[in-house]
């Protein structure tokens, strides 16, 4: 696409958006693209947002902030907020020190690697999705109250009480959300023994008051005892009496056994900048530093944002790095992931030996690399960063949206159908099409590989860029796709977040692309090198900040959703 397309179709993406600067209370603003002194916090959901930065204005940091939020969108967003699923928070302190706890879920002890498989050894359609077989052990709960009980500031009961309130008084609904509900109304009905808040006597529609009582009183207990008043007691016994109404196998053992682990992040250098991200379980972070190490030496500035040259480029970098997926990434807790190795400079230049400037190559011709023998979907991201320049970059999903639709009993809140990610026959595709092998199969409490990608980046050691995005196996490429648009083709961080997506992912192969986002020339173009090309909805929603030079932050909220950036 050429610049004036490339203006063009982010303008179609900002009509029908209002780019105005809302002025609420006092001095904290709203609005995409709006830039602030102190606090940001974006999410996707302005009441998420909005608790943030409250709780940062009662002298909370960007931990507190990132936990209040949290706790919020389990309420605000149950699409993809949660606390019966699990994520990732990467934590930089404004001192620099940075840590990921990783809080995804596990395989019940009772899992197997052949539990979707019928006799015959074929996938069972819908086991690993919609069922209470699908649910991981949750890990929101324990991650969320970790890194408060770590790096937080104010006491945790007055961090998640905005939550509380949110449930217990409610909230109006958006028009997207009321769409969400009404679609989603015959699996609520269906999975569930009773009603859950979700499903009441006639559509919903823009503007109806959501209030969840159950989930509040669970979030009751989580206040009053912490991490035990979701993994014992009253809530777990609900969780556990759930199971047994749908055959699951989450047990009490796998509860009080859960915990988030504290995970050193993996970093890279993309032309002087600092990369810092997650690593396995999730593949996220290594595929986005290979991908940046292989369209490195390439002048991207100079063949311009989403030129024929710059797209087949990025296309066959993302046909490697996801062939590496497929066989190298999975729980480190159980297998030898070799970060350093798939993250070499020397390796990944390697990879792209086979690169063809001219023409696209078959991914069943490409194969994951030998590092060396050392051996409907809905998620949600959201970034915050505080006065003293903490920042925190969480990703959090129950997988699909509203998890596996099924409410355990009497607690208000969705269970996730994460074991999906699982690979669970070698070699047959998971809801996002991605293919595995050994290094992701089920086992017992093990966990399954994320595409989950938080990031952060430094510029000259200073906090520059805090990001992410759910999207399931797109969301590596649409966090690495706004770290390019900003360092490469230099847009502030509104328009990197508004450009338009396109994605590869080895299998299947071919190039995704955002409806209108390229325009019929190119898209011929790209297919004439031997690419083939499909238009489809949105890809990723990605809430990001920034810091620009005079220490201001800016914040790009995704108008793909309702998304809100909210600052002071
Ligand atoms: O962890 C993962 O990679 C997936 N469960 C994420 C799912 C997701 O992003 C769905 N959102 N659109």
């Amino acid at each position: 696409m050429n610049k004036n397309l490339a203006l063009l179709f982010l303008t179609a993406l900002l009509s029908g958006c209002s780019g105005e600067i809302v002025n609420k209370n006092s001095d904290i603003v709203e609005g995409y693209g709006i830039t602030t002194d102190s606090g940001m916090v974006v999410s996707a959901h302005r009441e998420g947002s909005v608790i943030g930065i409250e709780i940062m204005k009662k002298g909370g940091n960007a931990v507190d902030a990132a936990v209040a939020t949290g706790f919020a969108l389990a309420v605000c967003y149950p699409e993809a907020g949660n606390i019966g699923g699990g994520g990732f928070m990467l934590i930089r302190t404004g001192a620099g020190m940075c840590e990921v706890i990783d809080y995804r879920e596990k395989a019940p002890l009772f899992a197997s690697a052949d539990m979707y498989l019928d006799k015959l050894g074929n996938v069972t359609e819908g086991l690993s999705l919609e069922t209470h077989l699908a649910s991981g052990v949750p890990g929101s709960v324990d991650g969320m109250i970790a890194a408060h009980k770590k790096y937080g500031k104010l006491p945790f009961r007055e961090v998640i009480q905005p939550a509380i309130d949110l449930a217990e008084k409610g909230f109006p609904v958006t028009a997207e959300q009321s769409a969400d509900f009404n679609a989603n109304r015959a699996h609520f009905i269906e999975r569930n023994r009773s009603l859950p808040a979700f499903v009441k006597d006639s559509l919903w529609k823009a503007g109806d008051t959501l209030i969840q009582k159950d989930l509040a009183e669970t979030l009751i207990r989580i206040r009053d005892n912490g991490r035990e008043g979701f993994y014992s007691g009253i809530t777990a016994r609900r969780i556990i009496s759930e199971m047994k109404r749908g055959n699951g196998i989450i047990s009490e053992i796998d509860l009080n056994e859960y915990r988030s682990v504290s995970r050193i992040p993996v970093t890279a250098d993309y032309k002087g900048f600092k990369i810092i991200t997650v690593p396995p379980p999730s593949g996220g972070g290594i595929i986005l530093i290979q991908l940046l190490g292989m369209v490195e030496p390439y002048p991207l500035r100079d063949w311009g944002f989403h030129s024929q040259k710059t797209i087949h480029l990025i296309v066959e970098a993302e046909r490697r790095a996801y062939a590496d997926r497929s066989e190298y990434m999975g729980d480190p807790d159980f297998m030898k992931v070799n970060a350093g190795q798939l993250t070499a400079k020397k390796y990944i230049l390697g990879r792209m030996s086979t690169f063809d400037e001219k023409s696209a190559s078959l991914s069943r011709e490409i194969s994951p690399g030998s590092p060396g023998t050392e051996t409907s979907e809905e998620t949600t991201h959201y970034s915050v960063v505080d006065a003293d320049g903490n920042a925190v970059a969480v990703t959090t999903t129950l997988n699909g949206t509203f998890g596996n639709s099924i409410v355990a009993d009497s607690t208000g809140f969705l269970l996730n159908n994460e074991m999906d990610d699982f690979s669970v026959k070698p070699g047959i595709p998971n809801m996002y099409g991605l293919v595995g092998g050994e290094s992701n199969s089920v086992q017992p409490g093990k966990r399954m590989l994320s595409s989950m990608t938080p990031t952060i980046v430094e510029k000259e050691g200073k906090l520059f860029l805090v990001a992410g995005s759910p999207g399931g196996s797109t969301i590596p490429t649409s966090v690495f796709q706004v770290i390019t648009n900003v360092i490469d083709f230099d847009m502030n961080i509104q328009q990197a977040v508004d450009g338009g997506r396109f994605h590869h992912q080895w299998l299947p192969d071919n190039i995704i692309f955002e409806k209108n986002a390229l325009d019929s020339l190119l898209v011929q173009k790209l297919a004439e090198m031997g690419h083939e090309l499909k238009s489809r909805s949105a890809i990723g929603r990605v809430n990001a900040i920034q810091i620009l030079s005079d220490g201001k932050r800016s914040g790009g909220a995704d108008k793909r959703g309702n998304n809100s950036a909210c600052g002071y």
